[in-house]
């Protein structure tokens, strides 16, 4: 009964779609456990790009049954207009599930998000304006409505009812210009969304188990990433969900002692979107040079992703709080060409050296990078595929994040497309450390 977490080990947009597909050919679930369509997962066959957002990233292959579990947030809109943007390039999306049990972004709730940041100004947290924070804020305020109410008019109206006029009454204070939100119009879309989604809403917490009990193997896809996670990130400048790998059992339906492996996904270098501290942060032509060549856009909101040095002190934290059983290393080609390249091993915060990601999102504000340096690397790398193919230097350096990490680095992806990718150690899959 393998069950298997992947998890971004940095900010978000560490390349979770891609090594998510890699591994899909060995297992037969793909589910995702938190987040929605703030998430933006990129997957790259032949010439061929797919942006899923909320539909998990094994959906390209035929063997795969891919379930969104109940900590996931829906906009019904986004999903049936992914399926529908899917089958119309001949992916089969039959086998797709979603739970009951997620919770529904309302249009009201992407004005909240929008309202709020607007609000906020320069002080925001610079959200993805998909309405997820006011849509898990519903959750655990039990007032939100989950997928299930899509397929019971008199819950739904109840509900609708009940919540409308209180969100207007909040955006209108707040002084939002949009025009107020009307029961009949929500209660008519939200029935149209169950209409269109009812074959696919579906228990999933049982048929992952039932699966596992079976002995399938399962991949559960995390979206945002370990310091974007509301407990364990610079908070406030988080998502209002739970990245980590716990956030597997809450969000997907399974218990602690059922997760056999936990993979972090990293790429060699960070970036970040929105607001928040960032010590490794290049705002010099290096920076610029690497968000040029790596195309560091956003895949949901297109904006320009920050840019920094890798940085070793938040991923000691990651691999900790996520038992990190082994890493997959991703965009190692983008550092092609740099003379130089550095890697952050600690901190000076009020003149002393800190090895450990702080607390606060404040300190982390102060905190000065304490930089190692390693010989950069001429040659392209997107050819390579066996650890031979890469240059003494490149491998030096994936040598040092494997050794600062204290797990292994198993693959190694240089370049978008699904085949260029290293294998180090061909059992990415292996259960993780006892
Ligand atoms: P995710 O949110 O973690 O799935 O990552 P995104 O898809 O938002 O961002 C990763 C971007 O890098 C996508 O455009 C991928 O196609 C691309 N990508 C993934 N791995 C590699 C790699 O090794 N090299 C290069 N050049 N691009 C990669
Ligand atoms: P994937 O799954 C990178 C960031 C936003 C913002 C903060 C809160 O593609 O890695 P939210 O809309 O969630 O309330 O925004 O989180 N953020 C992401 N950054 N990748 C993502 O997803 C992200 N999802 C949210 O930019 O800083
Ligand atoms: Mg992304």
């Amino acid at each position: 009964m393998p069950a298997t977490v992947i998890v971004g080990l940095q900010w978000g947009d560490e390349g979770k779609g891609k090594a998510t597909d890699f591994l899909s050919e060995q297992v037969r679930w793909v589910v995702r456990y938190q987040g929605g369509d703030n998430a933006g997962h990129t997957i790259v066959l032949g010439t061929e790009v797919f942006k899923l957002h909320l539909v998990p990233s094994g959906v390209l292959y035929p063997h795969i049954v891919p379930l969104i579990g109940p900590g996931v947030v829906v906009n019904p809109a986004t999903l049936i207009g992914e399926l529908d943007g899917l089958a119309a390039r001949g992916v089969d999306t039959s086998r797709v599930r979603v739970s009951h049990a997620c919770h529904v972004i309302m249009p009201y709730h992407v004005a909240e998000d929008r309202a709020s940041e607007a609000r906020l100004g320069r002080a925001g947290i610079g959200t993805t304006h998909r309405g997820i924070g006011p849509a898990y804020a519903d959750r655990a305020s039990r007032v939100g409505l989950r997928m299930e109410d899509l397929l019971d008019e008199t819950a739904l109206r109840r509900k609708l009812e009940r919540l409308v006029p209180d969100k207007n009454a909040w955006l209108a204070q707040i002084g939002d210009e949009g025009r107020p939100f009307a029961v009949e119009a929500l209660v008519e879309s939200a029935l149209s969304w169950g209409v269109r989604l009812r074959e696919q809403i579906a228990d999933t917490t049982t048929l992952i188990q039932d699966a596992l009990r079976a002995g399938d193997h399962a991949l559960f896809e995390g979206a945002q990433g370990t310091l974007l996670d509301l407990d364990h990130g610079s908070y406030p400048f988080v998502t209002s969900s739970s990245p980590v790998a716990g956030g597997a059992c809450t969000g997907g339906g399974i218990g602690p002692l059922q997760v056999t492996a936990v993979i972090g996904i990293m790429k060699a270098y960070t970036t970040r979107v929105g607001a928040g501290p960032y010590p490794t942060e290049l705002l010099d032509e290096i920076g610029e040079g690497i968000a040029m060549r790596g195309h560091e856009f956003g895949t949901t909101t297109g904006r320009r992703r920050r840019v920094g040095w890798f940085d070793a002190v938040p991923l000691r934290y990651a691999v900790d709080v996520n038992s990190v059983s082994s890493i997959i290393l991703n965009k190692l080609d983008i550092l092609s060409g740099i003379d130089e390249i550095r890697l952050c091993v600690a901190y000076e915060i009020n003149g002393r050296r800190v090895e450990r990601w702080p607390a606060s999102a404040e300190e982390v504000a102060r905190a000065k990078p304490i930089y190692e340096t390693f010989p950069g690397w001429p040659e392209e790398l997107h050819a390579a595929r066996t650890p031979d193919d890469l240059p003494p230097n490149a491998r030096a350096y994936v040598g040092a994040l494997a050794a600062l990490a204290g797990v292994p680095i198993t693959l190694v992806s240089v370049g978008p497309e699904r085949t260029q990718t290293v294998i180090l150690d061909d059992r990415p899959l292996a259960a993780g450390r006892g």
